[in-house]
């Protein structure tokens, strides 16, 4: 699947940067302080992507809103992963109608994988009039230049043209925290796995240059970031479409080369693609995080072939036994979906064993949800949604026990956390794995590293002592 990865030229993103000149001018014009209010669903791509459009609603003039109650921007920017997380959008895209009345200069925005679906596009034209524009995540880079069109009194704005994608460097980043970055280093799916509907949503695979992205992660760094986060549904083949000789262990390799104090962790892993060279890579580096969030899906060869994961259970096994040898102290998560059409209780036992065989730190458990226009919606499916609901509970409960007793397992040990907030009483901290974990201290130590000594574990999280 060679599709050319185009970049947004310097003078196609300058326009933008005049709409917003343009849209701080004309408030200024009326006197008036605009506001706007982002609401973000979904995985961390989202939160980047979240982050962008604060970024340029920032250089349009608007400060950042609590709520979308009196807000004069109101942006959906949303998931599309499972037929519930639609549901909850265009819930809460309804609930707007009232919040404009209102305010009827509010403007409502829609935004994020759900903006790529034809059938979503079609349902706000007839049935959500108040929504004043939709734009999927190829054409985010234009929303200045569709705000303007809605301030001007252009009818509902659509930008939906559906489009190989392209890569957009220099859109403004007003970023959520100050220790933990995201960065993406790539875009889009190619892997097209049965059940999914991000590849139809976010186009094909394209990463971002590895100068760009090493030039972003110093700025970070020489600001003071911490963590940060490489983000990509699969950063595994980051690189194949560059021809530039940088494969994904060399990136994380050249990152943790950029001096300072901070850690690297990245999401996600395709089984298919993690290689050796990325285990010794992480192996090798201290500021690599030694956690490694792994996806399996599904613990049986039979259902990993019909959802075209690319990998079978013996090779998976392979990959975390290689991984576990080189990093011993390597925490793993994953994700896993329960109930696929076809999955029979052998499958299903096939993926309790495999959880019993790994023992992940924690899992992401996931009932099948059927996308429209995805192989596996059409796939005959004969198990009761009730048999699903039952499979799904004993899998929680297994998961529960094992990350209950990996827990336990931390207690008396100490462990080397970033302080990265206050909760109540007690301040927060992640473990390099991603634990979360609570101790009384100074609020002087938030966006320290700090030795922490585990006291006491729940199934979710830890408590410790300085
Ligand atoms: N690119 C990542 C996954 C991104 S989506 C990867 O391949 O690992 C996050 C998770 O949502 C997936 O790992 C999968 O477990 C779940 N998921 C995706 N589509 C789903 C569907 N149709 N029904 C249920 N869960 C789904
Ligand atoms: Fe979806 Fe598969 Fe791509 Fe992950 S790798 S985003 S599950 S198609
Ligand atoms: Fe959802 Fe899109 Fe992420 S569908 S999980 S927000 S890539």
């Amino acid at each position: 699947m060679d599709v050319k990865t185009t970049r947004i030229s310097q003078p196609q993103l300058d326009g933008q940067f005049a709409c917003c000149d343009r849209i701080a001018a004309y408030w200024q014009s009326l006197g008036q302080s605009p506001t706007a209010y982002v609401e973000t669903y979904g995985c961390q791509q989202n939160e980047a992507d979240s982050e962008k459009l604060r970024g340029y609603l920032a250089q349009c003039g608007y400060a950042m809103a609590q709520g979308a109650e009196g807000a004069d921007v109101v942006i959906l920017n949303t998931c599309a992963i499972r037929e519930h997380a639609e549901q909850r959008v265009f819930g809460n895209l309804g609930a707007l109608t009232h919040t404009k009345r209102r305010h009827p200069g509010q403007k409502i925005f829609l935004c994020g994988c759900m903006a790529g679906e034809p059938s979503v596009q079609e349902r706000i034209r007839s049935s959500f009039p108040h929504v004043d524009g939709v734009f999927s995540t190829h054409h985010l880079w234009r929303f200045p230049e569709m705000l303007l069109g809605v301030l001007e009194g252009k009818k509902r704005l659509f930008f939906t043209r559906d489009e190989a994608g392209s890569i957009a460097e220099g859109i403004p980043q007003a970023r959520d925290s100050q220790l933990k970055a995201w960065v993406s280093i790539m875009y889009g799916c190619n892997n097209f796995c049965t059940y999914c509907i991000v590849p139809y949503v976010r186009g094909r695979e394209r990463s971002r240059h590895p100068e760009d992205i090493l030039r972003e992660c110093r700025e970070l760094i020489q600001s003071g970031v911490k963590e940060i986060t490489l983000l990509g549904q699969n950063v595994n083949s980051y690189g194949k479409d560059l021809d530039c000789g940088v494969d994904f262990a060399d990136l994380l390799e050249a990152v943790a080369r950029i001096p300072g104090q901070f850690l690297i962790r990245f999401m996600t892993s395709h089984p298919r693609d993690a290689s050796e060279k990325l285990f010794d890579t992480m192996a090798r580096n201290p500021k690599i995080a030694k956690h490694l969030h792994l996806p399996f899906q599904s613990g049986s060869s039979r259902v990993l072939k019909a959802m075209n994961r690319h990998y079978d259970r013996e090779t998976y096994l392979a990959k975390v036994a290689y991984a576990k040898k080189v990093m011993p102290e390597l925490v793993l998560t994953s994700d896993v979906i329960v109930g696929f059409p076809g999955e029979t209780e052998e499958d299903f036992l096939d993926t309790l064993s495999l959880i019993r065989q790994v023992r992940y730190d924690s899992l992401f458990t996931f009932l099948f949800s059927p996308r429209p226009g995805t192989p596996a919606a059409k796939m005959e499916d004969l198990t009761s949604k009730e048999e699903k609901n039952r499979r799904f509970d004993r899998l929680c409960a297994l998961q529960n026990e094992i990350s209950a007793q990996i827990h336990s397992g931390y207690v008396g040990r100490t462990l080397t956390c970033l302080v990265d907030g206050r909760d109540g009483d007690s301040l927060t901290a992640r473990t390099e794995g991603g634990r979360l974990v609570r101790f009384s201290g100074d609020d002087a130590l938030i966006g320290s590293y700090q030795a922490v000594t585990i006291t006491g574990a729940t199934t979710w999280s830890l408590t410790g002592r300085l």
